[in-house]
């Protein structure tokens, strides 16, 4: 298995591999209603021309298993608006070195629990100078809820992420640098 980190550049010669990915692994999931195809991939579009974007891979045999993808939130960002109850205003006021983005965490379902997501979970945050990281999860990504709380997340607000008939999802925090 090999681990790398890129740009939102080099993220671009890799955008087919992570829109399959993202395809096979959302698939696989029991309400993947909150999220198309298409959606996504315009997302990703969109994201990795942001500034300070960066995508952890893991590949075997050159093959995407695995990838974490994020972004520092900007001044400006929608990120803390549309929650089910709002958060003091210094919690979401943003500035320059405040907050990374987890905007993606996927591995392979026959790759799981083999570690693979928590080394790309540590090898995207292990790169940030920012004081912390958040990120926007579903509650029926139980593994992914049973992870995050594994690995120091809390959840500070509750939100709903992508259209109307979208689920609420759960919007977790984790101080950075995370020591373990
Ligand atoms: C979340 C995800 C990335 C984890 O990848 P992974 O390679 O299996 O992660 P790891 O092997 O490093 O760790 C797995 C951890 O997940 C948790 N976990 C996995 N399956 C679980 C389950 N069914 N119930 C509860 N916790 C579970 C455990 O904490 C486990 O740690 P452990 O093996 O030490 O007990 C992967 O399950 C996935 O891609 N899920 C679908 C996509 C998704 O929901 N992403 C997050 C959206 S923000």
């Amino acid at each position: 298995m090999t681990f790398q980190l890129l740009d939102g550049r080099q993220a671009a010669a890799h955008a087919a591999d992570v829109q399959a990915l993202h395809a096979e692994v959302y698939a696989g999931l029991p309400d993947a209603r909150y999220e198309p195809d298409a959606r996504f991939a315009d997302r990703f579009g969109v994201q990795l021309r942001q500034p300070g974007f960066v995508l952890a891979e893991a590949r075997s045999g050159g093959y995407l298993v695995g990838c974490a993808a994020g972004m520092p939130l900007r001044p400006s960002t929608s990120w803390w608006r549309d929650l089910t109850a709002p958060l003091p205003e210094q919690d979401t006021t943003e500035y320059p070195g405040r907050t990374f983005a987890l905007a993606e965490l996927l591995v392979r379902a026959s790759w799981r629990r083999q570690g693979i997501g928590r080394s790309l979970h540590d090898l995207i945050l292990g790169s940030r100078r920012e004081e912390r990281a958040t990120l926007v999860v579903p509650p029926a990504a139980i593994a992914a809820q049973g992870a995050f709380a594994h690995w120091g997340w809390r959840r500070v607000a509750r939100t709903r992420s992508y259209g109307t008939d979208a689920p609420a999802s759960d919007v977790l925090v984790a101080a950075l640098p995370m020591n373990r």
